[in-house]
Parts: structure tokens; C-alpha cells; sequence
């Protein structure tokens, strides 16, 4: 069984706590109330660490902090979010292809797609770790932000930020697309299975 199925199979645990006994219940004639809680035990494992983003294309940036968050935990899942407000170059199906291709290589590295809030999705996936990558001081600000905006949401959940190797720190999705669109070469910027898709795409 791979990694990831092991993980998965784990079942989660749901508690049955008595909150409360009046003491009235132990008397005969009273009626007795017994609150019965249902607590979630569902864990968010530090072990496992979802890597959310557009991925529209996935770069050698992305791949870095893949290759990166790969030794660092034993489950790295890479999101792909669903957003139906952007107008991506591609489709879901098409990024989701491409990382799946690109990180097959990685027995820990799960390639998924979400919609919906973040930390619903951590919650789901049972993970306890963002990892998100911090290009140059420009990237801090918005990074910060929504790192906190997701603690606030779920307290559990920590957010990890790593650094891509310093060749990729100029290196962006929306900059590669600009690039490809206008004929330029992307050898050394992403894979070739994406530069190829790339070519294929603005031709
Ligand atoms: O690659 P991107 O576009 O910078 O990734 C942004 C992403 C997907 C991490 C962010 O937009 C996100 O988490 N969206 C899900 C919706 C959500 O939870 N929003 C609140 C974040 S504080």
C-alpha cells in the first residue's frame, strides 16, 4: 500500500463524552438529563501539509517547493483551487495533468483540487500544515495576511513557509504565461511537458 492510501485508511476517531450528570439523576424521581457530546477527534496532522495555489502552469518554482516540502513531510498534497472567478489559461483538468506528470516521481506527493475555503479543505484532508512559498519581501505582506486570516479560521492549522531555490525567486505563473504568449523561451523556467503545453496553448 503507497504512502498516501496508508494515511488515508486511518480511520477517524469520533468520542462520545458525557458533558454532564445532573446530580438529580441519581435520585429515583427526577428526570435525569444525560448531555451527550459528540467530539470530533478527526486529527490535523503536522505530518501532512497541503501546498495550495493556482498552479496555472505549475513552474520550476512550484517544483522546488514540492521537491522541498517532500522531505518534510509524509504527505504532501498539492491543491489546485477551483476558482471560477479567475480566467485561467488552464483548464483545472489540464494543471491538475501536468503536476500529476510532473511529480510522479514523489511516492508522497498527492495531486488534488479544491473549492471553497482552505482550512474547510485541511479540515477534510485531515492535514495540519499550509505550505506556501516566499519568493522575495514583496510576497510577505499578502502571504501574512492570509496566513493569519487562516489561523483565525482554524487555530490548528499552521502555515509553513518555505524558500524556492534562489535561480526560481523571479519566477511566477502569470510571468512565464506573459512570456510564452509572446514567443519567448521558457527552457529553464518550467518543465518541458509544460513548456511543450505552454507552446501548444499560445500557438
Ligand atoms: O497560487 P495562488 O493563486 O497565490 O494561491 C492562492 C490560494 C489558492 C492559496 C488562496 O487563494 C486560497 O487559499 N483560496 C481558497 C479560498 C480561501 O480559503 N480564502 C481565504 C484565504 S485567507
Amino acid at each position: 500500500m503507497s504512502r498516501i492510501a496508508k494515511r488515508i485508511s486511518e480511520p477517524v476517531h469520533f468520542g462520545l463524552v458525557l458533558a454532564g450528570i445532573s446530580p438529580s439523576l441519581q435520585s429515583d424521581s427526577a428526570a435525569a438529563w444525560v448531555k451527550i457530546q459528540i467530539v470530533s477527534r478527526a486529527q490535523m496532522k503536522a505530518s501532512i501539509a497541503i501546498y495550495p495555489g493556482s498552479f496555472d502552469p505549475v513552474t520550476n518554482g512550484h517544483l522546488d517547493l514540492i521537491e522541498r516540502g517532500e522531505k518534510m513531510f509524509d504527505i504532501l498534497i498539492v491543491a489546485v483551487l477551483q476558482n471560477v472567478g479567475k480566467k485561467p489559461l488552464f483548464s483545472v483538468a489540464e494543471r491538475v495533468e501536468m503536476l500529476r506528470e510532473v511529480t510522479k516521481q514523489w511516492s508522497g506527493v498527492e495531486v488534488d483540487v479544491f473549492d471553497g475555503l482552505l482550512v474547510d479543505y485541511a479540515r477534510r484532508r485531515g492535514a495540519g500544515v499550509i505550505l506556501r512559498g516566499i519568493r522575495a519581501v514583496s510576497d510577505y505582506e499578502y502571504e501574512l495576511q492570509m496566513a493569519l486570516m487562516n489561523r483565525k479560521l482554524e487555530p490548528r492549522l499552521e502555515t509553513v513557509f518555505m524558500l524556492p531555490g534562489l535561480t526560481y525567486s523571479y519566477l511566477s505563473s502569470k510571468l512565464v504565461r506573459e512570456i510564452a504568449q509572446l514567443g519567448a523561451p521558457l527552457n529553464g523556467l518550467v518543465p518541458p511537458i509544460v513548456e511543450e503545453r505552454l507552446k501548444a496553448k499560445v500557438s
